[in-house]
């Protein structure tokens, strides 16, 4: 297992610098000088520090979970990629320069790097291209990198990681159909590969699938409803072959050998 790099108990405030848009995504950047820098595939526990709450129904309540996209080296800026699907996402994709984030982390298992000097294979769709971002930029650019997009909203998403091939369901950039079908002809002549993969659950299963039936290794970043993120609600557990876990203290960075399947309910967007 990984070192953790510990969150500082309690929350703490971090000024945005830069909202910058990719086609529907968000970049929000921001500088945290108190906090440890983080490893690839660790997440925050985000909200605004300003106006989060009190409106319908009271939502956004809750913080909400965000894989750290980039933390550039020798600095105190994190950045994080939001597509807005709820209140909570909404709220965040408001905040401009100037504005304030309350955030909690980092928390989590991140990714551990190749075993037998495999080759880093990065396999991401949707909004679950964030960690891979940051793993990229930790092994220093050397990654094969295959990310999947719905449609030409979301493609402009591949600007983040210099270098990918693409895959949109509609045709409109790159391959026409799956991302998980670059990876299995990818996988046809590079065995000797570690997968990475974060994403939808349906791609998330079909990655670990591909790779189980190539003895190939895979660590897949799940998601799962989170409540707290530091392991005291029980809100995030999935069952793996040793039991149930809770995805943010013993994940979100799963070895693919322990899970039976990537489908788990509440999984996902
Ligand atoms: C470890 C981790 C890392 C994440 N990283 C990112 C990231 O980098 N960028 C990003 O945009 N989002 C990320 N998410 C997802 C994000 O935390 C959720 O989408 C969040 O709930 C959105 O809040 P909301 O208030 O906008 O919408 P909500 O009201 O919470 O949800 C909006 C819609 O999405 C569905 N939904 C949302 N989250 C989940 C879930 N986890 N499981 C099942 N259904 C869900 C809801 O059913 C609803 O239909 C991550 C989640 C986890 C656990
Ligand atoms: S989110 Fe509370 S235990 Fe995981």
């Amino acid at each position: 297992m990984a070192d953790r790099v510990q969150a500082p108990f309690g929350t703490r405030r971090a000024r945005v610098i830069a909202h910058d848009r990719h086609g529907t995504y968000t970049v929000l950047r921001c500088v945290d000088p108190l906090g440890p820098r983080p490893q690839a595939g660790q997440f925050y526990m985000l909200r605004s520090a300003q106006r989060w709450g009190g409106g319908d129904g009271q939502r956004p309540y809750l913080p909400r979970a965000f894989s750290v996209l980039r933390a550039p080296a020798g600095g105190a800026e994190l950045q994080f990629l939001i597509e807005d699907v709820g209140p909570g996402t909404a709220r965040l994709c408001e905040l401009r320069a100037g504005d304030e984030l309350s955030l909690l982390g980092p928390l989590g298992i991140g990714f551990t790097p190749p075993r037998e000097r495999r080759r880093a294979l990065l396999v991401g769709g949707g909004v679950g291209i964030a960690p891979l971002a940051i793993w990229q930029d930790q092994l220093d650019g050397s990654a094969t990198v295959l990310l999947g997009f719905r449609d030409a909203a979301h493609a402009p998403g591949a600007e983040l990681l210099p270098g990918a091939r693409v895959a949109t369901d509609d045709g409109c950039a790159g391959h026409h159909g799956l991302v998980t079908e670059l990876l299995d002809s990818e996988l046809d002549h590079a065995r000797h590969a570690e997968v990475y993969a974060c994403g939808p659950p349906p791609m998330l299963e079909a990655v670990r699938a591909l790779c189980a039936a190539r003895d190939v290794p895979a660590q897949l970043a799940l998601e799962s409803g989170m409540a707290c993120g530091f392991g005291a609600c029980f809100g995030c557990v999935v069952p793996t072959t040793d039991g149930y876990v809770r995805v943010c203290v013993d994940g979100p960075v799963i070895d693919a050998s322990r899970l039976q399947t990537a489908l788990t309910s509440g999984a996902g967007h």
